[in-house]
């Protein structure tokens, strides 16, 4: 990690794909000096999710114009609905009408929906053309932007289809955060915990005292935040970028939190970082009641979580849930199930997580059983 002119500049460390992660203020009005270097030709082809639009195309068009680099935008619905066969198919019929070339580059300006979905088409078009992330929410800039991974969602589940196709840069514009509803940027700040729970009990403690003020407004806790996170996924990322390992620790709170979402029907009713916020505190509950992990671990992550606003127990989540088992059938969909064995995030202690694929079925049924019950 180094720094230049405020700017934290991070390496994912891929080898002949290995590409910058920056980090800070004023990335995307500045963005054009950033990506010319990067292009075969003075074109790029701009995706952006119709919402940030409305807030940094301008920026980022200026700043391309002044750069000398000629832009076409095509702006894209807010939302998951997005990311499915038809919005691929339309971006890459535009992208060809465009007449993007194999050597050309792709940005994708907005959050995970964007990322992913230009990210895939960028992967699939003419066999693979490069592309940059601008990701505008905390998730995105903490998450998805890094690491490669892209796709699509279907009717069988989300994120089932894509490929892992690494952008030839990323800048993160932490003034972004800014613009973000309150709710959306706390939860994107559950995958910044995620981060201290799965490997740094240190950032972990840092962020008990300095999640609040970063959720309120401070600009250089949250650029440091960013960083943090983003530094600790260029690590996993670089080391097992295919997670045929310990990229999948990434995934910790991720199980549960995805068979909470399917259950509230991915409605507004339960964000994915809430979801993840919630599946963390579960995959603590289980950890303890197998003796893994401290008794105190699961309630000191909610202390914190409460802390910045964010869900912490079942009974946060209003409506109805479905009992356990039903719970437990949806978690069986996660792609992490391997041979019919559900995989799970588990941990030793805040910032010790590992991976396991030997969960007794009668614990998880009991810990999910009393999260409902105590609603
Ligand atoms: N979002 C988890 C990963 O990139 O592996």
């Amino acid at each position: 990690m180094t720094e230049v002119n405020g700017i934290t500049r991070i390496e994912v460390g891929l080898g002949a794909r290995a590409y910058e992660v920056r980090i800070g203020p004023g990335l995307i009005p500045g963005a054009g000096a950033q990506i010319a270097p990067l292009l075969a030709r003075p074109f790029v082809a701009v995706l952006a999710d119709a919402g940030a639009a409305a807030h940094h195309l301008a920026p980022l068009c200026d700043s391309l114009a002044r750069a000398g680099i000629e832009a076409v935008v095509l702006e894209l619905p807010p939302g998951e609905a997005t990311k499915s066969w038809a919005g691929l198919a339309r971006v890459v019929e535009w992208l060809l009408e465009a007449r993007v070339e194999r050597r050309d580059m792709v940005l994708a300006l907005g959050g995970g929906v964007t990322g992913d979905l230009a990210g895939f088409a960028a992967a699939i078009l003419r066999r693979g053309v490069r592309f940059v992330q601008l990701p505008t929410t905390l998730l995105a800039q903490v998450d998805s932007s890094v690491g490669g991974k892209t796709g699509i969602n279907t009717p069988q589940g989300k994120n089932l289809v894509g490929a892992f196709h690494q952008p030839a840069l990323v800048l993160a514009d932490t003034d972004t955060l800014d613009t973000l509803p309150a709710r959306e940027l706390r939860a994107g700040y559950a995958e910044v915990v995620k981060y201290g729970a799965l490997g740094d009990a240190a950032f972990f403690a840092w962020l008990e005292e300095a999640g609040p003020r970063l959720l309120a407004g401070d600009a250089a806790l949250r650029a440091r935040a960013v960083a943090r996170s983003v530094e600790m996924k260029a690590g996993i990322v670089a080391r097992d970028e295919t997670e045929t390992g310990e990229r999948a620790l990434l995934n910790l709170g991720h199980t549960f939190g995805h068979a909470l979402e399917a259950a509230c029907g991915y409605t507004g009713r339960l964000l994915h970082g809430e979801g993840v916020a919630l599946g963390m505190g579960l995959a603590l509950d289980l950890s303890a009641r197998l003796g893994l992990c401290p008794p105190d671990a699961p309630a000191r992550l909610r202390a914190h979580l409460r802390a910045c606003g964010l869900p912490a127990t079942l009974a946060d989540l209003p409506g109805d849930l479905p009992p356990a088992e039903d719970l437990i059938a949806l978690m069986a969909q996660d792609k992490k199930v391997e041979g019919g064995r559900l995989r799970l995030v588990l941990a030793r202690d805040i910032g010790a997580a590992f991976v396991t694929g030997d969960v007794p079925p009668d614990d998880l049924r009991a810990v999910l059983a009393e999260a409902l019950a105590a609603r």
